[in-house]
């Protein structure tokens, strides 16, 4: 019923976000606030929250997409359990059901790791973590919107109804995400936690006085190769996130992830096959022509997507944070933030004696330390996250064989054009070696995209609006939406 992430390498670790457990519990429709969480038992609270509701639809009017259109095929939440959680629809964007979706609680579950391992998981803010939990939310939760607001003109160059529709899928759902994380914050974080929520609404991606948090958050998703790979790379730095955090000991915010990650399946889907088709199509044109000069004949050349991909990649690994950080063994110690599948580790879950190497640069050369592995947990995360993107760009590559090309894809070196951590300050090639400025300025036009690329990449954004008809850079998906035909008319103006 729902399209997921199928990934043959490790479905299970890599592929498919984890399903909630328990039993279903159906979201109720016939409230202002569709939700799952009894929000008609606390008044208060259900005032605030529909006191936000209209700054959220005048936000969504103002800085989502920004194409009008008459309804588009959605899915909706309908359960929260494992099988038949969605509906889909035909529905007017504007009058998408945004609500409160948390996963089933377990009343037995406890606290996973850190210095409160095997305590009861908290029902409450424990009053010496308010702080930093409220940080980490509305950290999480600034992302949500801000994805909407650098995709929002993309609906004017789709390459089919199809990824149009796929596109507002995504939308509406980091729309959703917001509200998860809106609720946590209006429900457990009083006075404060309702300021932190309209904030959310007023920083705005790209915004000069009022940027998002997260630099990757600031820059425009210009054409759709760029969003593909956002949805790749960065969606899926917010999958890795939500891992740890539904390892949280606060349990409101580790069942609010464990329903997220379950959306987030179709942003990973939306990533990896918007880049295969692409890849698909581009090694058509090379074997029929015979290089990868292909702009004259309607594809991105591959050593262009390699450049998009490079550009991605390196911007999302910045994400991750320094490699050290003291917050970060604070926030585990603390039992806050855990590690992606936390409770899947075969170790103490305190971390307090084990050490993990992670890089350096050290006397010209890239090498490694060996430190405490609570203060190198970012690393650790990022470090699964690298793994799960190599998965994709496999699948990518069987495409490039398949056509009997000799090209491949690959990721870069993890130092590659890196702002922040251990390589942060200094040049490192594609292929991993230290290199000096000159020669970063003489390579970098081969490495990341240039202007030209963007501008010939915008020029082949055509947009194709009837039922079945696919852009010339892209090719058709193998099956549409829900068992739905490929031309079936998804968006509808
Ligand atoms: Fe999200
Ligand atoms: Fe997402």
């Amino acid at each position: 019923m729902t399209t997921t992430e199928s990934n043959p390498t490790d479905g299970t670790v890599h592929g498919e976000s984890p399903a909630p457990t328990g039993p279903t519990s159906k979201i109720d429709y016939s409230e202002r606030i569709p939700n799952n969480v009894n929000l008609a038992g606390d008044r208060k609270l259900q005032r605030a929250l529909e006191g936000w509701q209209p700054k959220f639809l005048d936000w969504w009017k103002n800085l989502g997409p920004s194409i009008p259109t008459h309804d588009v095929y959605l899915r909706t939440a309908i359960e929260v359990g494992r099988d038949g959680w969605a509906h889909f629809d035909r529905v007017p964007m504007e009058q998408y059901r945004w609500g409160i979706f948390l996963a089933e609680r377990d009343p037995d579950r406890t606290i996973p790791f850190g210095q409160h391992k095997g305590e009861p998981a908290w029902q409450e803010v424990p009053g010496e973590y308010r702080s930093e939990l409220r940080r980490l939310i509305v950290i999480q939760g600034d992302t949500e919107p801000a994805s909407v607001e650098q995709q929002r003109h993309l609906g004017m160059t789709a390459p089919s109804l199809y990824d149009m529709r796929n596109l507002f899928q995504v939308n509406v759902e980091e729309g959703r995400h917001l509200w998860a994380m809106v609720y946590l914050l209006q429900a457990y974080f009083g006075r404060d936690g309702r300021e932190e929520a309209e904030e959310l609404l007023k920083r705005n991606s790209g915004d000069y006085d009022s940027p998002r948090i997260l630099g990757a958050f600031n820059e425009e998703t210009t054409d759709w190769l760029a969003f593909f790979m956002f949805t790749y790379f960065t969606d899926r730095d917010g999958k890795y996130q939500l891992g740890t955090l539904k390892e949280s000991g606060f349990d409101p915010l580790a069942r609010t992830c464990t329903f997220m990650l379950r959306e987030e399946a179709h942003h990973m889907f939306v990533g990896t096959t918007g880049v295969q088709r692409t890849v698909q199509r581009t090694a058509e044109l090379m074997k029929q022509h015979g290089t990868d000069d292909i702009w004259d004949h309607g594809g991105i050349p591959l050593s262009v997507i390699q450049k998009y991909l490079n550009f991605h990649y390196s911007v999302s690994l910045d994400l991750f944070g320094s490699e050290t950080s003291s917050n970060v063994a604070a926030y585990y110690s603390a039992g806050l933030k855990g590690r992606w599948m936390e409770t899947r580790r075969k170790d103490d879950h305190l971390l307090t004696d084990a050490t993990m190497e992670i890089p350096v640069v050290e006397g010209g050369a890239i090498t490694t330390r060996t430190v405490p592995m609570l203060t190198a947990l970012n690393y650790d995360l990022r470090s699964d996250y690298s793994a799960d993107c190599g998965a994709g760009v496999k699948k990518w590559n069987k495409e490039l064989e398949a056509a009997g090309l000799e090209e491949r894809l690959a990721l870069p070196h993890q130092g590659f054009n890196r702002k922040v951590g251990a390589f942060a300050g200094h040049h490192v090639s594609p292929t991993g070696e230290l290199i000096d400025e000159a020669t970063w300025q003489a390579h970098a036009d081969e490495w990341l995209p240039t202007a030209e690329d963007h501008a010939r990449v915008a020029a082949l954004m055509v947009p194709h609006y009837e039922p079945g008809e696919f852009a010339g850079w892209i090719s058709p998906p193998p099956v549409g939406i829900n068992n739905l035909p490929v031309e079936y008319d998804y968006v509808r103006f």
